[in-house]
């Protein structure tokens, strides 16, 4: 054994002994306690160890030593962006031995939708409906995520977006609030697992707080103006069901929002978050978000900017130094109260307590053997699949038989290892993806398989590989074209003005159908391309998102029939840019298009009049209908619903209503059906949504096989934000219960 081994050795025997020490004495601790060491501890610190605390940066750019002497000063609370087992242990180490209080260190990172296991991106985990799946997805993130010394993930994403440009699409749950609720929920709580003195518990972080997702145009970090119901009753609600899921740390934005930069806004973070959410937790910065409220143009300076932060309840920093240089000035010159201080270092300290970091600050360098284990591979593959959305099916052109004598594999995301993994991966490796190539060789045998690119990469527009793959689709008996974007056009600062597909894919898929061979399209794209030109031409489409580490056998099991797709759309699918926004629970407007008022831009006459078009709420080229409605999803069967009753017709605002139907698959498969249910408060003292997303289940059937769903729907579920309160509104109301939130058995209610 050479030293450097015996070192490691020695080191990892010394902490596994720490380790089983503090696993066999480890018992949830009582609040009272946690509240009486915190203040003891805070009672000790001086303020420039208070200011450390709430200090967060990157270390990249310092050498070891420099690392090691600032923890050991106490001048940093928290890294992110440090990773191995060896390099985090040693400067959990310093902190807890050499540093004069001893407060460990909190490493946080990006671990979004997988630490190496990857799975789907989150849009892409959203259209599974599915939070059970999605929790055990992001607790094996946080399993993974752990072993390498972190212990606070930023996730989950639940900004709340309508606009397919922006490419931070990607990691959020789509459009509505009520399914990013539910997901949130899964995500803290398979972040954060049972018991936060767990080795592999990770600290949530919600973000971010708030309306990042309604940046003007879908250009990443600009303005955001949303009112204030829009904002109380859409954009705040996933942040509120993180919080009541027990979300740790929250996270300030990059925004202006409504003419306040997101990270000095007490609006939003002390009223909302703390005075009306109650909220305990802990409040980072985004990335310099307290400094760039310079350029907003909100701060003069730094010191300026750190003032507003801290009042506004910004607990850390995030790496800019505003805090570290001039928190110790404001203090002394009477400007900030040192009580504000002391409660952000309170929300650190507490954080740091609950996740046992004092007792158990090391990692066992034996649990990075999970890494990418079976079980975890297994279950991206699962979530891979329920995340793909069917969006057509000529004449079930799909599923394939997997006696096929021969496919072309066709296109440029058909064997791209590091694009299907998506954005926002630090840790996943392309060398462990299985992509949609190697899968469906695995399958059928290569012999079987015609595989020509065609394109190199998906905004290739060289035409040099089109021969070959015409050729490939020529000696096949079925096409499967892989189209899409490359993982990079998708996710922070990664916005697009045509959310078309890019390059020369829709050219070759136009040569390719001519061959008269059916043609399946495969999209992997990071956010909702407009599609229309690729729909038309397609026998079969299948929307894929980018799909992690297994996408490739995950589709290969949909499209040879292993398994029917069961997603759904987790967000509208818009026909062109200029659709944007829409999204399902839009106002009504006092002119709502219909099929009559609408005059498509071609068949306008020459001179018209004007009287004739409709005056009617709608785009004389696109219509009033998106391309594809959220919640919207095909199968390999079909389903039949019927039997919509509800317990009773009129509730009181304090009761509630259950609503049963049925649901029969009429087809010759089993398979998974997302049951909806939505409603319309028709009249309100301010004008309400068309529908309302308020349940979903996902169900099993078996083939020809009718299941029962149930719904409970309270009262309060109808509550809204009216510009001045919150109320529930008598009145009367619509209700569906469908496969996607334009199709639906219909009845009505009434509250008194
Ligand atoms: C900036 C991003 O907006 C945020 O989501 C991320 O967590 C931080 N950078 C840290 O990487």
């Amino acid at each position: 054994m050479n030293r450097q081994l015996a070192k490691r050795y020695l080191f990892a025997i010394s902490l596994s002994i720490t380790i089983l020490l503090n696993v066999s004495c480890k018992q949830a601790e009582p609040k009272n306690d946690i509240e009486s060491r915190v203040n003891k501890l805070l009672s000790e610190m001086t303020l420039d160890e208070k200011i450390g605390q709430m200090s967060q940066i990157d270390p990249g750019y310092l050498s070891d030593e420099q690392i090691k002497q600032a923890v050991r000063e106490g001048k940093y609370g928290s890294f992110l962006n440090v990773s191995g087992v060896e390099k985090i242990n040693a400067l959990q180490k310093t902190a807890l031995e050499e540093s004069r209080l001893k407060i460990p260190l909190i490493i946080g990172r990006d671990v979004i939708h997988g630490y190496r296991t990857i799975f789907p991106i989150p849009l892409g985990m959203a259209s599974t409906w599915n939070p059970e799946i999605v929790k055990r997805a992001f607790r094996i993130s946080s399993i993974e995520a752990s072993s390498q010394g972190i212990k606070w993930t930023f996730a989950p994403m639940i900004d709340i977006t309508w606009d397919p440009r922006w490419g931070r699409i990607a990691e959020s749950c789509g459009e509505d609030p009520y399914l990013a609720s539910v997901l949130a929920k899964a995500m803290v709580q398979g972040i954060q697992g049972e018991n936060l003195t767990d080795p592999t518990a990770l600290a949530a972080c919600a973000k971010h707080f708030v309306g990042y997702g309604f940046a003007e145009g879908g250009r990443d970090y600009s303005t955001t103006y949303i009112s204030e119901p829009i904002l109380r009753n859409v954009v705040l609600k996933p942040f509120e069901a993180a919080k009541d899921a027990g979300a740790l740390t929250f996270m300030s934005a990059f925004n202006d929002l409504n003419g306040v930069p997101t990270s000095g806004n007490e609006f939003t973070l002390r009223q909302i978050l703390r005075n009306e959410w109650n909220y305990k937790g802990m409040v980072v910065s985004d990335w310099a978000s307290v400094t760039e409220m310079i350029a907003h143009g909100y701060c003069a300076d730094e010191k300026e900017a750190a003032l507003k932060a801290i009042k506004a309840g910004v607990d850390m920093e995030m790496s800019s130094t505003s805090y570290m240089n001039h928190i110790k000035s404001l203090v002394e010159e009477g400007q900030l109260d040192m009580k504000m201080i002391d409660e952000a270092v309170k929300n650190i300290l507490r954080l740091k307590i609950k996740l046992g970091l004092f007792e158990n600050p090391y990692v066992d360098p034996e649990a990075e053997k999970q890494l990418l284990s079976p079980e975890f591979m297994e279950h991206a593959r699962k979530v891979a699949r329920q995340s793909a959305v069917l969006l057509k099916n000529e004449q079930n052109t799909l599923p394939l038989s997997t006696n096929i004598t021969s496919v072309a594999v066709i296109g440029p995301l058909a064997d791209a290892p590091r694009d299907q993994l998506g954005t926002w991966v630090f840790d996943g490796k392309a060398e462990n993806s299985v992509t949609p190539l190697t899968a469906i060789q695995d399958l059928l045998g290569k012999t079987k398989v015609n595989f020509a690119a065609g394109l190199k990469y998906s905004r290739d527009k060289s035409k040099a590989g089109f021969a070959e793959a015409i050729a490939a689709a020529k000696k096949s008996q079925a096409i499967l074209f892989f189209a899409g974007e490359e993982w990079i056009l998708s996710g922070e600062g990664q916005s697009r003005g045509e959310i078309t597909i890019p390059g020369a894919q829709e050219e070759l898929m136009e040569e390719l159908k001519k061959t008269g061979k059916p043609l399946i399209v495969i999209v992997m794209a990071g956010r909702p391309l407009a599609i229309g030109n690729t729909v038309e031409k397609s026998d079969a489409l299948l929307y894929a998102f980018h799909g992690g580490s297994m996408a490739g056998p995950a589709l290969a099991d949909l499209i040879f029939g292993k398994e029917s797709p069961s997603g759904k759309l987790p967000v509208t699918f818009v026909k062109g840019s200029g659709q944007i926004p829409f999204y399902y629970y839009h106002n009504n407007t006092g002119r709502p298009a219909s099929a009559e008022s609408w005059t498509p831009i071609d068949s306008i006459p020459i001179e018209n009049s004007q009287a004739s078009l409709g005056y009617r709420s709608f785009h004389l080229d696109y219509g009033f209908t998106p391309l594809f409605p959220f919640g919207y999803g095909l199968s390999y069967t079909t389903f039949q619903y019927s039997n919509l009753i509800l317990s009773s017709n009129e509730i009181t605002s304090d009761g509630k209503l259950t609503v049963k139907a049925s649901v029969f698959n009429n087809g010759n498969v089993d398979a998974d059906e997302i049951v909806q249910l939505y409603i319309r408060d028709r009249v309100g003292s301010i004008t309400r949504p068309v529908k309302e997303l308020k349940g979903f289940q996902r169900i099993h059937l078996k083939s020809r096989e009718t299941v029962g769903v149930t719904f409970e729907l309270p009262a309060s579920a109808l509550e809204f934000f009216n510009g001045k309160e919150n109320v529930i509104e008598s009145g009367k109301f619509d209700l569906w219960v469908g496969p996607n939130s334009s199709e639906g058995l219909h009845t009505e209610f009434s509250i008194k």
